[in-house]
């Protein structure tokens, strides 16, 4: 097997890969410090979690995550609790950065001895329509080229492997939102017990964590803002704004990063072809509210090693044939609940009439039991139910 990217969709294949004796080779075109620094989401769902678990790096998660059974919803001036776990059958959500799962399957991977080569270049795919496909690259200055099987595509929105779908077999779906997130992280406890999500007349925010020392908060911006043009300052007085509430006090700290992200869905329909199968990012992009990006990347990943564990035991191909479509019937799932969550949070533009239909929209998620229940099981993780 050859596995392009080590993110979480890679990393997590090739540990599944290497606990069921199936070989691969994993190439990363940045370097380890890149890779395991870079900060993104910090929500595991369950069934993330239970894996995770599952092939042997649970250790430090469970010490080190915060289980967190509910989760806040703000607008209008109040603060309204949904307990997820409550609502969705005990499940909750633990947050444990993607920089720390990362690492660790890192670490799981570097100890097996399988090979994980970080700062591969001009990486290429020939052949990925016949039974070997390769893997054409350069590392520490050689050209070398790797014969497989299959290749996995787990090179992210802006790898390469998914070019090697002729576009005209390749159907995209995609949404650009007109605003994005300056997330910061700040050295400072987190001032919430679980994640407040605020919809505000001046921009969504968002009060998450990382752990009990540090804080991770997020404001909606413009999509293409330079986070260094905002002073520490000004991020904090904003926050401050749109979060604020009788009683209750912002702590504010040194910010150690800032950034802006923008806001985009995007769906790769196929997730296959021939012997490439694109995993995670590389096939489909979520915004970020939803808390889902990570979580459909070891899904993707699961699917795929279970297809594959299938395959090479002589059973057939029923599995990977059907990849594409289990995954994609997941996904829309994903990408419904975060457009809708999306949507329903953040300020576009000066439209009084949308901004009535979101108001109402919270009112109802925080009043009526049912409405409550479909966020919450969405939010927690349907993969249990959708495959
Ligand atoms: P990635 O994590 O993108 O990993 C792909 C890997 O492939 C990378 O290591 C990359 O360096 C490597 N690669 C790329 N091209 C090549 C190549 N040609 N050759 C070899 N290797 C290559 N999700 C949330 O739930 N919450 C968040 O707050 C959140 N914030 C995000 C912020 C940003 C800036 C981004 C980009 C994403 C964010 N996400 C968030 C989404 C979540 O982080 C992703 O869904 C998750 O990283 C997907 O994992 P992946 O392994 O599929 O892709
Ligand atoms: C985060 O902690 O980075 C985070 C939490 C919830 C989200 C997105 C990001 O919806």
């Amino acid at each position: 097997m050859g596995i392009v990217g080590a993110g979480p969709a890679g990393l997590t294949l090739a540990r599944l890969l290497e606990r069921a004796g199936i070989e691969s080779v994993v190439l990363e075109d940045r370097t380890r410090e890149h890779v395991e620094h870079r900060t993104r989401a910090g929500v595991l769902e369950h069934g993330t979690v239970d894996l995770l678990r599952d092939v042997g790096v649970g250790e430090r998660l469970d010490r080190e995550g915060i289980v967190h059974r509910g989760i806040h919803l703000q607008f209008a001036g109040a603060r309204h609790h949904v307990p997820l776990a409550e609502l969705a059958g005990g499940r909750g959500i633990v947050i444990y950065g993607q920089t720390e799962v990362v690492k660790d399957l890192i670490a799981a991977r570097l100890e097996s001895g399988h090979p994980l080569l970080f700062e591969v270049a001009d990486v290429r795919l020939a052949g990925v329509e016949t039974d070997r496909p390769r893997i054409l690259f350069v590392h520490a200055g050689a050209q070398r080229e790797l014969e497989c099987d299959v290749v996995a595509g787990c090179d992210g929105f802006h790898g390469i492997t998914r070019g090697s779908i002729p576009s005209e077999l390749l159907r995209v779906y995609e949404r650009e939102y007109p605003y994005g997130w300056l997330g910061i992280l700040a050295a400072v406890a987190p001032s919430i017990d679980e994640l407040v999500y605020a919809h505000h007349e001046r921009g969504f925010a968002l009060l998450s964590l990382r752990s009990p020392e540090l804080s991770r908060y997020y404001i909606q911006c413009a999509p293409d803002e330079d986070a260094d043009a905002w002073e520490d300052a000004h991020i904090w007085e904003e926050l401050r704004r749109r979060t604020a509430l009788d009683g209750w006090e912002l702590e504010e700290g040194p910010i150690l990063e800032k950034g802006v992200t923008g806001m985009r869905s995007f769906v790769a329909d196929p997730m296959r072809h021939g012997r490439l199968f694109l995993v995670g990012d590389a096939a489909h992009i979520v915004p970020p509210t939803g808390a889902k990006g990570l979580n459909l990347a070891v899904a993707d990943a699961r699917t795929l090693a279970e297809a594959l564990v299938e395959w090479y035991a002589g059973r057939g191909t029923a599995g990977l044939d059907a990849y594409s479509e289990t995954c994609l019937r997941r996904v829309w799932r994903a990408e419904h609940f975060s457009y809708w969550m999306t949507s329903m949070l953040h300020r576009n533009g000066d439209d009084p009439f949308e901004e009535q239909l979101q108001l109402s929209q919270l009112r109802y998620v925080t009043s009526s039991r049912a409405a409550a229940a479909s966020l919450a099981e969405n939010y927690v993780g349907l993969t249990t139910i959708m495959a």
